[in-house]
């Protein structure tokens, strides 16, 4: 007999770490914009000295939303004068440490206001390889841990392209979505590659999970032979390098909407060098595929079940040396 359970599908609690929450050029200066992520509703700025700035998204006043603007913001976020974003229901400004930094119609401040208090919640923000960070802590503890720069993108940025840029909503936990790099076996059933392409490194240490595999790529004349090196910084933020015919890096970032809800941004870039000459169609098709197989992992991922206890055999990737390194991340 089978009993039914009232168990959550995934009874996982959100991972803490950094996550994208917007690109860089997603948010020019003097822009605001809301935000759901981490279960809140959020909104980033970015004020007149260029810093990106993310606060709770409900005013400490009478709880606007300091997201959506009015009349001459209309269709657009609040207004941010200076360095604090000005909520459009009666003008109260505040700063990205959370102080309240003019009150325009007040004779008295409230004394919070007045003594320089935080009064609305703000999170450490960091903009590092184009992409706004934001460090999510269930207890709002500090970062144990930073982003890696990637050094293609600061050192060499002049030699590789604007990103090819995807996004899918994923209706599950981001911890499923990673075990697919310890997950071999799925290749030759969800991807229909046709043998197991086994990670001949992998490695996990303190916050970063590594690993390397050789590959072959596909190419319009058939398969060449490449490698692929990955890393996991924390939960949220992964560096894929594809390399062979045409070098591939993608920044691969997770952030959680809730925690059965998933949005995973992939950025691709590749050398212009590469994709003006002869081995742009090689490129395409490196893109073409990693995106298909998202497409094709989603069917599983949106619904599969999390087990604590999977049934394993010996060809299994090593699920619980992952979910062990990923255990530091969930804070009940
Ligand atoms: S609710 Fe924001 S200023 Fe009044
Ligand atoms: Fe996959």
């Amino acid at each position: 007999m089978i009993i039914a359970s009232d168990k959550p599908r995934i009874p996982l609690p959100m991972p803490s770490g950094w996550f994208h929450v917007l690109y860089s050029n997603e948010l020019a200066v003097g822009e605001s914009k809301p935000l759901t992520y981490f279960g809140q509703e959020l909104v980033v700025f970015r004020t007149e000295s260029g810093m990106a700035k993310v606060v709770d998204a409900y005013c400490p006043h009478m709880g606007a939303h300091l997201g959506y603007g009015i009349r001459d913001q209309a269709g657009k976020g609040s207004s941010v004068v200076g360095e604090s974003i000005v909520c459009p229901f009666h003008g109260w400004a505040f700063n990205g440490e959370g102080q309240c930094t003019d009150v325009p119609y007040a004779k008295n401040l409230p004394p919070r206001v007045a003594r320089g208090e935080q009064v609305l919640g703000c999170w450490p923000v960091q903009e590092v390889n184009g992409s706004i960070l934001v460090w999510y802590h269930p207890h709002k503890e500090a970062p144990n841990f930073q982003p890696e720069v990637v050094p293609e993108l600061s050192d060499e940025a002049e030699q590789w392209s604007e990103p090819s840029l995807h996004r899918w909503e994923i209706n599950t936990h981001m911890q499923e979505i990673g075990e697919n790099a310890v997950d071999p076996a799925h290749f030759m059933f969800v991807h229909g590659t046709s043998d197991i392409p086994m990670a001949e490194e992998m490695s996990f240490d303190g916050h970063t999970r590594r690993g390397f595999l050789k590959t072959l790529q596909p190419t319009p004349r058939g398969n060449v032979e490449g490698s692929i090196e990955n890393a996991n910084i924390g939960p949220g933020l992964s560096v894929v390098r594809f390399k062979g015919l045409c070098d591939t890096l993608l920044l691969a970032n997770v952030t959680p909407v809730t925690n059965e809800h998933t949005i995973a941004y992939y950025a691709f870039y590749q050398r212009k060098a590469d994709i003006g000459g002869p081995l742009g169609r090689v490129g395409e098709a490196i893109i073409k595929n990693i995106v298909q197989q998202m497409e094709e992992d989603r069917i599983i991922w949106d619904r599969k079940k999390y087990y604590e206890k999977p049934m394993l055999c010996d060809g299994d990737g090593p699920f619980a040396k992952f979910r062990k390194w990923y255990s530091q991340f969930l804070v009940e």
